[in-house]
């Protein structure tokens, strides 16, 4: 019986005896912390574990060396799925060897999902309020642009006679003003983006057609696009402008990463239900403190970047009950990954989803 509710708990168990050998392990230990029943009997230190999680080997020592029990929240441990763990380590059993070594326990449990969910929720609530602040004063700028616009113009009209200097100090406000629109504008896209209208699409025929239509840019940047597709991509639900609009996103900011040429890599394939879509570049990549914030509005390290791309890519793949993600790559260049899910699961979602709230807090309104 015992055996048996520490095989299906969801939660990880690892018992280390004084010797600092492996006891007991149940079947979420390999999937949290990548040790197996294989690993039962060997000493823990030949495990790859503490290596990629050094607070546990302190925890572990310091415990087994007589310290009261530990935990550890929101720990990170290294691996090839990346998990968030709150750990509880304590002594276990009675006997004390001659050293003055305790048995320890150990006991994870995956919180990656629960602090993704929140991350995801103070992020959605952050956009709302700051969206609510830029839409009031995109609205008070963009009269007043377009009106000093036509004045410019006029004026143009009116000092032809000007000499070349007038002319060139004339042309650069112009240009300013260009911009200033062309940002007013790409805001005012994503304040107004409406709710997705989602139908049923091949995935397969979507990212051919949408390596297609970027190709040409990509060639004329001197970069190549490889397209990588599972040979079963399951369907799924998409309202097609607005992903085409957010993988476009994401194909443009890889070509600009890599002012010198090199290799876009758009890949897809099925994971866990639904799929995972990966654009790669070749560029200089993004370190660990900028990564926190490439999703923030209006962050941007580009001249004439508005910053607004990948908050408009992230609004899409969340209105499509999706997942986005920026990852380093080693030893340079960046993925994105969007996970959507198949359309079978997200049926299955929406029926036995809750009714939804009836106050909106995403949804943006331009006077
Ligand atoms: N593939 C990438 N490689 C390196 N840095 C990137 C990559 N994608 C995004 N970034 C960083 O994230 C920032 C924000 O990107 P985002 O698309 O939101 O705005 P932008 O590209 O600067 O401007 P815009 O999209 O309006 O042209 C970029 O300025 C850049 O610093
Ligand atoms: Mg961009």
């Amino acid at each position: 019986m015992q055996v048996q509710i520490v095989e299906s708990l969801r939660a990880a168990i690892l018992v280390i005896d004084r010797e600092r050998l492996i006891r007991t392990t149940n079947p979420a230990a390999d999937e949290i912390l990548g040790v197996n029943a294989r690993d039962v009997g060997s000493p823990v230190d030949e495990t790859s574990l503490l290596r990629r999680f050094p607070a546990l080997a302190r925890a572990i020592a310091d415990v087994a060396e007589g310290g009261d029990a530990l935990t550890l929240e929101g720990e990170r441990i290294a691996g090839f799925d990346e998990h968030l763990v709150d750990v509880l380590v304590t002594p276990f059993g009675d006997e004390v060897s001659a050293g003055g070594v305790r048995g320890v326990l150990v006991v994870a449990d995956d919180v990656s999902d629960a602090i993704a969910t929140k991350s995801r929720l103070i992020q959605t609530e952050r956009l709302a309020a700051i969206g609510r602040m830029a839409a009031h004063v995109t609205h008070e700028v963009r009269n007043p642009l377009s009106s000093i616009g036509l004045n410019v113009d006029m004026l143009g009209d009116e000092i032809h006679e000007a000499g070349p200097e007038g002319k060139r100090l004339l042309e650069s406000i112009q240009r300013e003003l260009e911009r200033l629109e062309s940002i007013t504008e790409e805001y005012l896209r994503l304040a107004r983006l409406p709710e997705p209208s989602l139908t049923p699409q091949d995935l397969a025929e979507f990212l051919n057609d949408v390596a297609e239509f970027v190709r040409r840019e990509m060639d004329a940047a001197g970069v190549e696009l490889r397209l990588d597709l599972a040979a079963q991509l399951p369907a799924v639900a998409m309202d097609e402008p607005q992903f085409r609009q957010a993988l476009l996103n994401l194909l443009r900011n890889a070509r600009e990463a890599m002012p010198e040429g090199g290799v876009v890599k758009l890949e897809a394939t099925r994971y866990d239900d639904g799929v995972r879509i990966q654009v790669h570049d070749e560029g200089p990549g993004i370190d660990e403190e900028e990564r926190k914030h490439v999703f923030d509005m209006f962050y941007t390290t580009k001249e004439r970047g508005t910053g607004l791309g990948l908050p408009l890519t992230q609004q899409i793949v969340i209105a499509h009950s999706g997942k986005i993600a920026c990852k380093a790559r080693h030893p340079h260049g960046t993925t994105f990954e969007i996970w959507l899910p198949d359309l079978d699961s997200l049926l299955a979602r929406i029926s036995s989803a809750p009714p939804p709230p009836t106050t909106k807090t995403t949804a943006w309104r331009v006077g």
